[in-house]
């Protein structure tokens, strides 16, 4: 199964893509993960990217399909879990047609839905890895999955935040006409445990 996951920063894509890929096997593409792993390489198209995240905006289309593409070297079969692509209409036509050259479609959107005041909550107590990826909900120093130091997320600051929020905002509502359309979205209550959050995942990726 193909499935996107859409919802606002911080209403847990990233940590129910890590529970879906343990459970299913399927590939996780993250977009922010791809770009935040390759800052620490001197990656020229990642330091021109960087920019962007920083300020809380989208990177360009080209330049992210770009490096979406080489990171993932086009090979997508097999169950696909992508979280942070595509982020507006145009990425969403890209990813069909790139699929399409593979004989793969989108199975399923959901979307995890959550109150502003709660990802604020969430990202200002959240610290990450960026060589692992491993996700925590609370301000530790080394990585408890590989070793290796964790930090708040530059883009975790209240202004970006608010930026992120409003960016996520106007580009979210074409994406979900155009999915809605399609009869593959589904919209997931975002509050509760992590736990109850993939419980009801599950539940939506069995109900079809
Ligand atoms: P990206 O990394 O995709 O950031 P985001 O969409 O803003 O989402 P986050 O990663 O902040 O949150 P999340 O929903 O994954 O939540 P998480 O699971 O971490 O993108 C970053 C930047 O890269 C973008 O701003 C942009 O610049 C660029 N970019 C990326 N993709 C792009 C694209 N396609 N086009 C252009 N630019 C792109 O959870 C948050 C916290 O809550 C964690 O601490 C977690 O432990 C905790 N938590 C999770 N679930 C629960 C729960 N149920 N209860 C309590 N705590 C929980």
């Amino acid at each position: 199964m193909n499935i996107v996951l859409l919802g606002p920063p911080g209403s847990g894509k990233g940590t129910q893509a890590q529970t879906l890929e343990k459970g299913h096997g399927w590939k996780y593409i993250g977009t922010g993960q791809i770009l935040r792993s390759l800052l620490g390489r001197k990656d020229k198209m990642a330091a021109e990217a960087r920019a962007y995240m920083d300020r809380g905006e989208l990177v360009p289309d080209e330049l992210m399909v770009k490096i979406l593409l080489r990171e993932t070297e086009e090979k997508w079969g097999g169950g696909l879990i992508l979280d942070g692509f595509p982020r507006n209409l145009a990425q969403a036509q890209i990813l069909e047609t790139m699929l399409a050259k593979q004989n793969l479609r989108i199975d399923r959107v959901l979307l995890i839905e959550l109150s502003e005041e709660e990802v604020v909550r969430r990202l200002t107590e959240r610290t990450q890895c960026n060589q692992c990826g491993g996700i925590y909900s609370e301000r530790l120093i080394i990585c408890p999955r590989c070793g290796t130091p964790v930090a708040q997320r530059p883009d975790d600051s209240p202004d970006t935040i608010r930026r992120r929020l409003e960016v996520y905002r106007q580009q979210v509502e074409p994406l979900l006409d155009f999915y809605a359309r399609r009869k593959i979205l589904e919209r997931i209550d975002g509050s509760g445990s992590v736990q109850d959050v993939a419980n009801r995942v599950e539940i939506s990726l069995k109900n079809r």
